[in-house]
């Protein structure tokens, strides 16, 4: 019999990969999505846990289902993802009514905890994290997440160990998927018509260097597989560390014609003694001299970053050399965040806490002139004709379109045809907006 599956999903890219795995793992057993949790048969709530407000976001949501669950005994409530890790069996404790809680390296077991909360009545826990953990091979179901661009996870885990980061306590050590399954995943997605694909893992750079299937040549070797796949019109990947960063992926981006022009690289912080104190293994002005060089081989190279403020000690001066990095590098875009403790990162024990009304200040103060910055470069653009692969109607009335140029800009566009997601075309940019550029299809 039919049943029914609603997911709520916080966090990153990661996760939104975990749920689509999930879902698909779920229907597989004849599940089927819903977006009405008052239906649903099974709830999973995939959780984050990187700063103290996302933990937050999610403890609060199980409240709402708790009520759910008082109204249909016959839910079952699984909590997945990074909170589920770190608290286990914990959570049980606060909530009673949860019925599953696993960690990321279970998310393969969901349907076999779904069937043993329902036959036993008591909850499950499954939170092991091993350091042999190998991702299973899995040739993902169109179903699930949009037809014309998909995720692959081509490794989990974080070896690094940032004093703020407690992924590597949520997510285990760094552990890569093997190039044959990979490859086996993409072949199998651009098969069924996906265009463009993004390889995604905490610290895709030092892919193949560690663990089970540790190989001689690492990501940019990968890159150059995936992007060998005949039909792949569009490769990205994300997160990297800059210290792992190396000659060879940047060549990647001349070599590689399907390689967008966009690259996250995380900054965190402008001051040494900051990044130090980070534990982030790079000097400012390697950093930098990382970015002169991508440019170098990429000069429409696109670069976003993440930046944390108010990290302990962080005082006036390391906060302003933060903000001078904003004018070195003139970032398309920023993700910036207070400083919050985790638990077992190591800088939660870190005296000299930055008090919360400058913490509030400086990132007010940082994402003020980011948005000058990212809008002026935005406006360099119009007149200019660019890329963009159809996403599919803007909400907008007529005849409207987005779409995204490989730099990772929304584009909205004008087209009186009707065009399908993933189609690529040429737009003649006519405006530039705080979040998204405007213009006509040539
Ligand atoms: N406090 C604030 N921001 C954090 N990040 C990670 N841990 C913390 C923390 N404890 C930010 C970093 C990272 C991004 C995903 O989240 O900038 O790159
Ligand atoms: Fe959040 Fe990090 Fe876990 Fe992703 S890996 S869900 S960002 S804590």
């Amino acid at each position: 019999m039919t049943q029914l599956l609603y997911i709520e999903t916080f966090g990153c890219q990661m996760n939104e990969r975990d749920s689509e795995i999930m879902a698909q793992l779920l229907g597989e057993h004849a599940y089927l999505r819903t977006d009405q949790p008052e239906q649903a048969d099974v709830v999973v709530v995939n959780t984050c846990s990187i700063r103290g407000k996302a933990a937050h976001k999610a403890y609060s949501c199980f409240g709402r289902y708790r009520k759910l669950k008082a109204k249909n005994p016959h839910l079952i409530l699984a909590v997945t993802g990074c909170v589920a890790q770190q608290d286990g069996a914990a959570l049980l404790e606060r909530m009673p009514y949860i019925d599953i809680v696993m960690g990321p390296q279970s998310i393969y077991a969901l349907p076999s905890l779904v069937a043993a909360a329902r036959r036993d009545k008591k909850p499950q826990v499954a939170t092991d994290l091993s350091a042999n953990f190998v991702i299973p091979p899995f040739l993902p179901s169109l179903a699930e997440g949009p037809a014309h661009k998909r995720f692959i996870t081509i490794m989990q885990g974080c070896d690094n160990f940032c004093t703020y980061c407690v992924v590597p306590y949520t997510r285990g050590r760094e552990i890569s998927r093997s190039l044959a399954d990979i490859l086996a995943e993409a072949t199998h997605l651009v098969s069924q018509g996906v265009k463009e694909i993004t390889l995604i893992g905490q610290n895709v750079n030092s892919y193949g260097q560690k663990g089970a299937h540790k190989q001689s040549q690492g990501f940019p070797a990968l890159l150059r597989a995936v992007a060998a796949i005949a039909g792949l019109q569009r490769l990205r990947f994300t997160t990297s560390h800059p210290k792992d960063l190396s000659e060879d992926l940047m060549r990647c981006f001349v070599e590689i014609p399907s390689l967008c022009p966009h690259f996250h690289l995380p900054v965190q912080s402008g001051s040494n003694a900051i990044l130090h104190r980070m534990n982030r293994r790079y000097t400012i002005e390697s950093y930098l001299d990382k970015v002169v060089r991508l440019r170098e081989y990429r000069p429409d190279i696109a670069l976003t970053t993440d930046i944390i403020v108010g990290f302990p000690g962080e005082t006036d001066d390391d906060f302003a050399a933060t903000m001078q990095i904003l004018e070195t590098v003139h970032y398309q875009g920023s993700y910036s965040f207070k400083y919050s403790d985790r638990p077992n990162a190591k800088a939660a024990d870190f005296p000299d806490k930055v008090a919360e009304e400058i913490k509030s200040e400086r990132l007010a103060r940082l994402q003020t002139r980011q948005e000058e910055i990212s809008l002026l470069l935005k406006q360099a653009e119009i007149g200019k004709a660019v890329e963009v692969m159809v996403e599919g109607a803007s909400k907008a009335p007529g005849n409207q379109w987005s779409g995204r140029t490989g730099t990772n800009q929304i584009v909205n566009f004008s087209c009186e045809a009707k065009l399908a997601p993933g189609q690529l075309l040429m737009v003649k940019i006519e405006d530039a907006c705080q979040n998204s550029l405007r213009g006509k299809m040539i």
